[in-house]
């Protein structure tokens, strides 16, 4: 039997998966199992900032692997102090304490938990189109009616409000909101950024009415903008920073940045056993070092602002409007996405979509700018396909 015919056979089933089975990665190329190479711009859906298989990620896993993988935060440890130093000093909300996790839905889960701890208030508001993952707690928070009906009833005390609308954030936010939640640009959603106004006036309410501000960083973070987090762009500044994805070259690791305002934390109100293990925490280490060392936050605004402005100028009735921050891009279609997907896939190129209509690009950030070009004409050629 295929790879595939195995998997489709034992898979839960959950995922909509395309008929190919990649095997290897390296920078922002990967090869599926009878050696063809493919752009990928699915990018691990986010987790692949640092590139396929990179090699300062690759040797760290090793050198951890062989000396310590398997520790809880009970005890201390040389690199998750190391890290944990790490991420206060690269913190955009001027973070004193960090939380170690292991994945996106996880930190913020414990975001949600921690915010009403601290104010001892029930109430969450989240925006429209928001994606915040598929736990209760971030499924609550998490907009499409699609992912939430069939689990309902979910955590109470949830609203969602239309996203960069601040006066409609004003009539949501009371002396009962435990937290905001909110994603500078919104991923999932359809790649839309938020305004400035919009992202300040959120922070503004929440101090006004003692709320706490949970800033969703999952898809955002490390560079993905062109800034090591995109709340650097507007100097907001979080109560609660979730981060996950890229943070730790592709291996599976979340992490909540905790602002002064959040109250001390007791032993025990919260944990994780795999939280902050060694060999997470190590690979982490590497892949920031690398992200710093290479400055791919600049290039990623470089090479983000010459896609974006190449794509804009595809002269196609298909396309409704290209936008994006960074490497972190969308094209909305007038239809839906799937068969483009289908047709890049095609032509040797892997993207994502965003909704039914929007086409998003989350390549590594290494990826070069010839094969941006290869891109940008691929998609080109499947919309100018689609008309004839
Ligand atoms: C903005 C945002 N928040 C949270 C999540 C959930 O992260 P994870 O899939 O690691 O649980 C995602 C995943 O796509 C996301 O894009």
């Amino acid at each position: 039997m295929s790879i595939i015919d195995i998997e489709s056979k034992y898979t839960s089933g959950v995922t909509s998966k395309r008929p190919l089975a990649i095997v290897r990665g390296k920078g922002a190329r990967v090869w599926d199992e009878n050696g063809r190479e493919y752009i990928d711009c699915v990018g691990g859906q986010g987790t692949a900032n640092v590139g396929h298989a990179n090699p300062f990620v690759a040797q760290a896993i090793a050198e951890q692997a062989r000396t310590l993988i398997a520790l809880t935060e009970i005890f201390y440890n040389d690199k998750r102090a190391a890290i944990e130093e790490k991420l206060v000093q690269i913190s955009p909300n001027h973070a004193n304490r960090i939380y170690l996790c292991n994945s996106g839905t996880e930190a913020i889960e414990s975001a949600i938990k921690l915010a009403r701890y601290t104010t001892g208030r029930t109430g969450i508001v989240a925006f429209m189109r928001g994606f915040h993952g598929r736990t209760m707690g971030a499924l609550s928070a998490t907009w499409e009616p699609k992912y939430r009906e069939p689990f309902l009833p979910l955590v109470p005390d949830f609203s969602h409000v239309p996203y960069d609308n601040l006066d409609k954030a004003r009539e949501a936010i009371t002396d009962q909101t435990a937290g905001v939640i909110v994603e500078v640009v919104q991923g999932e959603g359809g790649v839309r950024p938020g305004s400035r106004e919009f992202l300040l006036g959120l922070q503004d309410l929440c101090r006004e009415r003692g709320a706490m501000l949970i800033v969703d960083e999952v898809q955002t973070g490390f560079c993905r903008t062109g800034k090591m987090f995109a709340s650097e762009h507007y100097g907001l500044e979080g109560d609660f920073v979730c981060v996950a994805k890229s943070i730790a070259g592709g291996l599976p690791m979340g992490a909540v940045m905790i602002g002064e305002r959040v109250k001390k934390l007791e032993p025990m109100i919260h944990g994780s056993t795999f939280g902050g293990n060694p060999l997470a925490c190590a690979a982490a280490l590497a892949a920031i070092g690398f992200m710093e060392r290479e400055n791919l936050a600049a290039r990623a605004a470089e090479l983000g602002a010459y896609i974006i402005g190449r794509l804009q100028r595809i002269e196609s009735p298909l396309i409704r409007e290209v936008r994006g921050l960074g490497l972190m891009i969308g094209v909305e279609l007038k239809q839906k996405v799937t068969p483009y997907l289908m047709a890049l896939m095609e032509r040797g190129v892997l993207a994502l979509p965003a909704g039914l209509n929007v086409l998003r690009l989350l390549p590594p950030l290494v990826i070069e700018k010839s094969d941006l070009d290869v891109v940008a004409e691929a998609i080109e050629a499947v919309l100018q396909e689609a008309k004839e």
